[in-house]
């Protein structure tokens, strides 16, 4: 169903202004409703603030944006409803009850998991059919939102799905991951598919339902994009990579983005962090500090992470912080691994250390490398945790993302925002949000490389140390730069303008 207002537009109304303005108007009435479709969440302020506990269950970025594009549009003032599957185990905190516009999909599949994603092709697929089961049979049927706005390839068949019941939708693509399936498995979860099977993508041509059903692969991927109205990925440069070289998608995906893309239905969105991310109003970090404060702060934080690590207390020891998934595939953890010794014994006389606070695969690798070399001075490996990463950009000189691609990224925001400088491939989200550090004429805000090799990364790694050894003044001077620019920078406002704008192609909030 479409909403139609008569509002004038003024031309310098920005499209949150004028979906505000146009939701007040209707004061009373019905307010846009948006169903937010989403494998994960971290804690929504607007969530919290019904009264109910919030729940968070993440495994990535995604959880973090799900979350501020809830609050940012219900501030906005739309209607959103948030499906999620019922991670009964994972929520931190459990759902004590929660508000009505959170609409939990339960399934046995969800009850014992231990993580959201968990390495095995089938469990995943049973996980993403439970949901989507509920979500397309109960949640959409139920709410009837005027848009159902879906996130990665968990939600794949919702688009399709939303098609066939007359639902405008729009994908949001945060990462490459794809699974295939057939029509049948999906049936035998419980999804009438035979309803929407048509908006499928395929491997081959779909000639008919029957000779279709159980031989002819479905993407997950490749199908969302392909049935939503609107798609877009979490930067401009991402969506051009993959308009150009694929990044190595199959070619069903390649095929469905560059079929929006000259449709003119795709965008690039940006990320952007909520304004409380920042070092002035952290609670978990030891000392808060801004820009002008930025020299107290990060000592302070500093010493206190050495002090915890058992490392030496060095206000003036480089330190280096890895802050997320230590995923070889995308985060390029191995192009570090084989330098990472020749590196601390290079620069051993600058006291230099390095913090890995992350999970995944290779974190035993690190381990293994500060284990064998008696390195527990100066390389600390720590699990994930929310609060102790919080410290490691207040504490840290520079971050590492040497993403083989990346959709986005946020840690580099927040490393701006911290004052520890990115040292990162040039790449999707990288791209559009670091530029080299250029510390004489003060332009720029981090250490760039453009082969993806360890030689690359050495590169940029002596490039920050350059900057780390050099005059005193002209760091404090370009520290401080950078982090006033990050305050306002990768702020929530653009992105949901641009969201919103999104929407407003779709349903005429003014004609
Ligand atoms: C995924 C991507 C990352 C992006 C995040 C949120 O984790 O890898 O680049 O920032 O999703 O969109």
């Amino acid at each position: 169903m479409q909403l139609k207002t008569d509002d004038p537009v003024t031309s310098s109304e920005t499209p949150a202004e004028t979906f505000k303005r146009s939701s007040s108007r209707k004061a009373g009435k019905r307010r846009l409703k948006i169903l937010l479709v989403t494998p994960e969440i971290s804690e929504s302020v607007f969530l919290a603030t019904n009264g109910k506990q919030a729940p968070c269950v993440k495994a990535g970025g995604l959880a973090d944006v799900s979350a501020l594009l809830l609050d940012s549009l219900t501030d906005a003032g739309a209607d959103v409803h948030v499906a999620l599957p019922h991670f009964r185990s994972l929520f931190e905190p459990g759902p004590n009850g929660h508000s009505r516009r959170l609409h939990l999909c339960k399934d046995r599949e969800f009850y014992y998991r231990k993580s959201v994603y968990d390495g095995c092709s089938n469990s995943n697929l049973r996980a993403a059919f439970a949901f989507q089961r509920d979500v397309i049979h109960y949640v959409m049927p139920r709410i009837r939102p005027d848009l159902v706005h879906c996130h990665d390839w968990m939600t794949g068949l919702v688009p399709a799905a939303a098609r066939s019941m007359g639902i405008p939708s729009i994908f949001t693509m945060h990462n490459l991951h794809d699974e295939q399936t057939t029509l049948s498995h999906i049936e035998d979860r419980g999804i009438d598919s035979a309803r929407f099977w048509n908006h499928l993508y395929y491997g081959r041509y779909p000639h008919s339902y029957e000779e279709t059903r159980s031989h002819n692969p479905v993407s997950m991927l490749g199908s969302g994009i392909l049935a939503a109205d609107r798609m877009n990925t979490v930067s401009p440069s991402f969506l051009n990579e993959l308009n150009i070289s694929g990044h190595g998608v199959s070619w069903q995906v390649a095929d469905a983005v560059r079929g929006k893309i000259s449709a003119g239905h795709a965008s690039g969105i940006l990320n952007s962090l909520p304004e409380s991310r920042s070092p002035r109003q952290d609670r978990y970090i030891y000392r808060q500090y801004d820009a002008a404060t930025h020299i107290e702060g990060k000592r302070e934080n500093k010493i206190e992470l050495q002090r915890i690590l058992g490392f030496d207390e060095n206000p003036n020891a480089p330190m280096f912080f890895w802050p997320s998934r230590l995923d070889p595939v995308q985060k390029g953890c191995q192009l570090l691994a084989e330098i990472l010794q020749q590196v601390i014994s290079d620069y051993w006389e600058s006291g230099i250390q390095v913090v890995f606070i992350a999970d995944g695969p290779s974190a035993r690798h690190f381990d293994d490398i500060a284990e064998s070399q008696g390195l527990h001075r100066r390389i600390a490996v720590r699990k994930f945790h929310e609060p102790f990463s919080r410290l490691g950009y207040a504490a840290s000189d520079f971050i590492f993302m040497p993403s083989s691609f990346e959709p986005c990224g946020l840690a580099q925001m927040i490393g701006l925002r911290y004052g520890s400088l990115p040292i990162a491939h040039l790449t999707g989200g990288l791209r559009d949000t670091v530029k080299h550090l250029d510390s004489h004429a003060g332009t720029g805000n981090g250490f760039l490389f453009e082969v993806h090799n360890s030689e690359g990364l050495r590169w940029a790694i002596d490039r920050a140390m350059e900057f780390h050894l050099g005059p005193e003044e002209e760091k404090q001077r370009n520290r401080q730069r950078i982090m006033s620019d990050a305050v306002n920078a990768f702020s929530p406002e653009k992105m949901i303008s641009e969201y919103l704008g999104m929407y407003r192609s779709l349903i005429p909030i003014n004609a």
